[in-house]
């Protein structure tokens, strides 16, 4: 299983000291933007971003979750994003934002809250390049993995095998090495906060969830 590193819980004054050889290994890092509308909580903006675009050249893999995502794609992309996902229960069109991040020659992403189903989101299945599954309510590093979404990335690996898309699956909230089990055999990547960047030897923890 391949693994995005959230730096949200992440000491932000010493990140290249802290992280440096888990910022080595990982596969993707992950950006939590939160706008205090969308979630209840306001993290970090593109230049902080791009600031860590300089000691990095990992993918990242910006999570929006912000209510107006279409007004911020074009920052996020020249903060260096390789995916943007913003999430369907956003204010806005879903599939001209998808157009929009793919103009930027970009990979663009859809995500879904707890409450929301993977029935919800059929008709953009064929359009994104990567599906991400909130397996905690968003706004908040440290919490839970939430059981109910094992069946939903279930459902879409189902789906994408059955209608050949192209999507990436990725699961975030709760990741761990004992919760990483239940949802490796179905997705491509998982996103990984406060087990890794909260550790001792952060680096460590990558190689547990890399071997799974
Ligand atoms: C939650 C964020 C997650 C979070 C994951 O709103 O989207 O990416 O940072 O952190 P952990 O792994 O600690 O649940
Ligand atoms: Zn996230």
């Amino acid at each position: 299983m391949k693994v995005s590193l959230s730096i949200l819980t992440a000491d932000f004054a010493n990140m290249e000291s802290s992280l440096h050889d888990a910022l080595e290994i990982t596969d993707y890092v992950h950006m939590d933007i939160m706008d205090g509308e969308f979630v209840p909580n306001i993290s970090i903006g593109p230049a902080f971003v791009k600031a860590i675009r300089k000691i990095t050249d990992k993918p990242f893999d910006t999570h929006l979750m912000i209510m107006h995502p279409q007004n911020y794609i074009k920052q996020f992309v020249d903060a260096g994003s390789q995916y943007i996902t913003f999430h369907v229960e956003a204010d806005c069109d879903i599939k001209k934002t998808i157009d929009l991040i793919k103009s930027y020659g970009v990979k663009a992403g859809i995500s879904i809250k707890p409450k929301t189903k993977v029935e919800d989101i059929l008709e953009y299945l064929p359009l994104v390049d990567m599906v991400l599954v909130m397996s905690v309510e968003p706004g908040f590093g440290g919490q839970s993995f939430m059981m109910d979404s094992i069946d939903k990335v279930k459902a879409l690996k189902e789906l994408k095998e059955k209608n050949n898309y192209s999507y990436l699956i990725n699961i975030d909230g709760g990741i761990k090495d004992s919760t990483a089990p239940l949802i490796s055999p179905y997705v491509d990547l998982a996103v990984s906060g406060s087990y890794v960047c909260n550790a001792e030897n952060p680096k460590e923890r990558i190689d547990i969830l890399h071997n799974l």
